[in-house]
């Protein structure tokens, strides 16, 4: 993407506006990772980056646990192997072509995180009366940040949620009322994929413009406006 900006006083530098662009279009789910430890003051910005992340109602819903523990990282490992078998069964006719693909990296990322959402949340009404899954939103921003900043400090991330969340729950001692949404996988690449692994893998493509963005009212008999059947929609 090339930027031409007219001036003015509020705007970043065409630099630091190119930057921002570029973390957004080469920022890529990675599921392959190589083994160099992530340097602990890179670790720090990261997690900042995270939490200076919108929230609902400045809620702050997410919680990270860092997992270090390899026993447990095998045993998340695990869970995570049975759901993407399940999802096999689930997909049917795709089944087998969804196991050739890989879906996460949580042997071999240097780091491991699992985020989950606090318990007590109903106590937060503000902009979740009739919205309460608000707070899934704030959370997903908070790792939309975390991604972002990754990618700007050359490190790989993926979002793993193949897994049942209260087992996750329960093998992390969470309290009633928490719930995991995220396993993280994260840490040094050989190379960003250019395109998003499952484009690469012919399994789904980018819907173009016209399928998601339009003006005022929903538009009836435009494709990605009716109802969405699933995979019908990969290419
Ligand atoms: C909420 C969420 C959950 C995801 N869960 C998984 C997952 O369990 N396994 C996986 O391989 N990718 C997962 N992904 C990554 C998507 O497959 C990926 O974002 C998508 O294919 C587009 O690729 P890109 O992120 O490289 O642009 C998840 C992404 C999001 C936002």
């Amino acid at each position: 993407m090339t930027l031409s900006l007219p001036p003015s006083p509020h705007r970043f530098s065409e630099v630091e506006c190119e930057a921002v662009y570029r973390a957004i279009a080469e920022r890529r789910d990675m599921r392959h990772f190589l083994p160099d430890p992530v340097d602990p003051e890179v670790l720090q910005r990261l997690l900042w980056a995270a939490h200076q992340a919108p929230s609902v109602g400045y809620m702050q819903p997410w919680r990270f646990l860092r997992i270090t523990d390899r026993a447990l990282r095998q045993a998340i490992h695990c869970l995570v192997e049975e759901e993407r078998q399940a999802t096999a069964r689930a997909l049917g006719e795709r089944g087998e072509e969804f196991l050739r693909l890989k879906v996460e990296g949580i042997l071999e990322a240097a780091e491991l995180f699992v985020v989950a959402l606090a318990p007590g949340r109903e106590r937060h009404v503000f902009g979740r009366r009739t919205l309460p899954e608000m707070d899934v939103a704030s959370l997903a921003c908070a790792i939309q940040n975390l991604w972002l900043a990754a990618r700007a400090e050359g490190l790989g991330m993926g979002w793993v949620s193949l897994f049942d969340p209260q087992r996750l729950a329960d093998l992390l001692r969470m309290p009633e009322g928490a719930k995991p949404l995220a396993v993280l996988c994260l840490g040094h690449v050989a190379s960003f994929y250019p395109r998003p692994m499952l484009e690469e893998a012919h399994w789904a493509s980018r819907r173009p413009p016209a399928e998601v963005f339009a003006e005022n009212f929903w538009p009836l008999g435009v494709p990605g406006w009716e109802e969405d059947r699933g995979l019908a929609s990969s290419r």
